[in-house]
């Protein structure tokens, strides 16, 4: 894999392969020294044009725990434009020969820009509204991990899906894996002809109790120009995910960052059915395997800097 930019570009098989390989640096974090040296001299740039909290640590952390060099770059959103200046900032990057470029911006579609500008592999950490592929797998391995597989599991993804990127991202890598995805909330929320994707489409949580998985949106202030919905108490009243709508046996997903009392209520935030924090870990872990994924590749077409005796799990 010479890039992650969406998950369009991967099948089961991969998907499969990147958890597993998650799933064997698990045990690293569990060391008292949390290293392993399969990307010692390679360098990593984390570009962020975008908050975060989630995505970026864990990146930086999944650099470090692969003995990477990583340098941040946080592009203030105000001063810096697309277009020429954001190909500036690589190329001028460019010159701390970066193998990997951990990317986050408002653009749809700026990742794979990126991509014919600079030979170093590019990660998609979040592209606008288009696609958030990295948080799509560490949520298929999260599931995995609490249900074995997810084929023929029913999962709801609920709230703001038109500007959301991990719905999208999701709601393809969910379906690769072999679940049954419906997608809920107000008409307003739900991108028109969003069935083309295959997903089931519900504007009421009326049959919510079928889901074995409920994974709830954020509302993106942030992205919204208009209003979307009356007010934000009045989606509550129809939208909200809470101890009345969910039940004993199901799981309970969320990307972060939680607003409690909107989306979420804070109960269910800390029920037992919650797996916020899991989907938070498995971010590291996940990360590694997707750097380690297109890193590797570089080691295949330069093989003078391959080292046949680095541990890393098959
Ligand atoms: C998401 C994002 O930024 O796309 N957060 C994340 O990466 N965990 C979702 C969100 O901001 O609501």
């Amino acid at each position: 894999m010479r890039h992650l930019l969406s998950i369009e570009d991967l099948d089961r098989a991969d998907i499969e392969r990147i958890c597993d390989r998650a799933g064997a640096f698990e045990e690293v974090a569990e060391r008292e020294v949390k290293k392993v040296p399969a990307l010692r001299g390679r360098t990593v740039l984390n570009l962020f044009y975008e908050a975060s909290t989630r995505t970026r640590s864990s990146f930086e952390l999944a650099a470090k725990r692969l003995s990477a060099d990583v340098v941040n770059f946080a592009a203030s959103g105000s001063s810096v434009e697309k277009g020429e200046s954001l190909k500036d900032t690589i190329l001028t990057l460019g010159a701390h020969k970066p193998d990997a470029i951990v990317i986050r911006t408002p653009w749809a579609g700026a990742a794979e820009l990126v991509s014919r500008w600079t030979p170093a592999a590019i990660v998609n950490a979040g592209d606008g509204k288009h696609e958030h592929p990295t948080q799509a797998l560490l949520d298929v391995h999260t599931l995995r991990r609490r249900l074995g597989n997810l084929d023929g599991a029913k999962i709801w993804i609920v709230g703001d899906v038109l500007h959301s990127r991990v719905a999208r991202s999701n709601i393809l890598a969910f379906q690769k894996m072999g679940a049954e995805v419906t997608v809920a909330g107000p008409p307003t929320l739900i991108p028109r002809g969003i069935e083309a994707l295959g997903c089931d489409v519900r504007y009421t949580l009326d049959d919510l109790p079928q889901a074995d998985v409920v994974y709830a949106l954020r509302m993106q202030h942030e992205r919204m120009t208009d209003s979307f919905v009356p007010s934000l108490r009045e989606y509550a009243t129809w939208y909200q995910v809470n101890g009345r709508r969910l039940g004993p046996r199901q799981v309970l997903m969320h990307p972060g960052p939680v607003n409690r009392g909107v989306e979420l209520s804070a109960e269910v935030v800390d029920s037992p059915q919650a797996v916020i924090t899991a989907q938070v870990a498995a971010g590291v872990v996940v990360r590694m395997a997707v750097l380690y994924e297109v890193l590797a590749h570089a080691n295949a077409t330069a093989p003078h800097e391959t080292d046949p005796s680095h541990p890393v799990p098959a």
